[in-house]
C-alpha cells in the first residue's frame, strides 16, 4: 500500500510516521525494556510473534478504520533515530473523547519529547480533525506520563480503573489508574 509508512506530522525535533507491517522488531526492541513496561505489563516483555500476530495488525487496522487516528513511529528528526510511538484514538470508555498515549525508549526520555509530540498531535486534533475532547489514563503511579499529560494542558477527571479484560492478573488494586482531558476551546465571537 502506497500510504504505509507516509509522513504524517513534524514538530521541531520530531517526525511521525505510519507504521508498516516491516516494524515489528524495532516495536520488539522498545517494548522488551522492561522498564518501559514497567507500568504497562510490570515490565514483562512482548514477544515479537505476539507483535506481529496480535499488535501491529491492530494498529495497522486503525487506518482502514479512522480517516485521522492510529498509532505512529516518532522519530528524531536530528539522527532519523526510532524514538518510540504515539497515538491518537477513541478512547474505550467514551469513543467521543480521543485518547492520548506514548511508549518511549529510554534512552530518549526527560528531553521533552513526549510532551513535544503529544502537544502537536493535540493541536492537530483540535485544529485540522475536528476533535473535541482530549483523554489520557495511566497507572496512578506513573509520575512521568502524569506530567506530560498535565504539560500538554490536560487536567485530573478523577479514578480510572483499567477493565481486568485488559489486565487480566491484575487486582483492582494493581489496576488503579487515573484520568485526564482537555476540551477543545471554543471559538469567542
Ligand atoms: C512517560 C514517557 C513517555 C515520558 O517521556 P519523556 O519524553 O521523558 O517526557 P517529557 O520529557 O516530555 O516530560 C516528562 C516529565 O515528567 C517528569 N518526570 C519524569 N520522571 C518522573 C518521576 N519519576 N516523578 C515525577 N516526575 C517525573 C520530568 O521531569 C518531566 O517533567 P518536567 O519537564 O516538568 O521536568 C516515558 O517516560 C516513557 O516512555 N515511559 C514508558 C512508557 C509509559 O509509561 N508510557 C505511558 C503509559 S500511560
Amino acid at each position: 500500500m502506497d500510504d504505509q509508512g507516509k509522513l504524517v506530522l513534524e514538530t521541531p525535533r520530531l517526525l511521525f510516521r505510519r507504521f508498516t507491517e516491516a516494524d515489528a522488531p524495532l516495536l520488539n526492541a522498545l517494548h522488551s525494556d522492561p522498564e518501559v513496561m514497567r507500568y504497562i505489563s510490570k515490565g514483562v516483555p512482548q514477544s515479537l510473534a505476539e507483535i506481529e500476530e496480535k499488535v501491529l495488525p491492530r494498529w495497522l487496522a486503525y487506518h482502514d478504520e479512522y480517516e485521522h487516528f492510529g498509532f505512529w513511529a516518532a522519530h528524531e528528526r536530528a539522527t532519523k533515530a526510532f524514538i518510540g510511538w504515539f497515538h491518537l484514538r477513541p478512547f474505550r470508555g467514551d469513543p467521543d473523547e480521543i485518547e492520548v498515549g506514548y511508549r518511549l525508549h529510554r534512552r530518549f526520555w526527560g528531553q521533552g519529547y513526549a510532551t513535544e509530540g503529544s502537544r502537536a498531535l493535540i493541536e492537530k486534533a483540535f485544529t485540522d480533525w475536528g476533535v473535541e475532547k482530549i483523554v489520557a489514563t495511566t497507572l496512578a503511579e506513573n509520575a512521568a506520563s502524569r506530567r506530560v499529560m498535565e504539560k500538554c494542558g490536560l487536567a485530573y477527571e478523577g479514578p480510572f480503573v483499567y477493565p481486568s479484560k485488559l489486565l487480566p492478573d491484575w487486582t483492582v488494586e494493581e489496576r488503579r489508574g487515573v484520568k485526564y482531558g482537555l476540551q477543545r476551546m471554543k471559538a469567542s465571537g
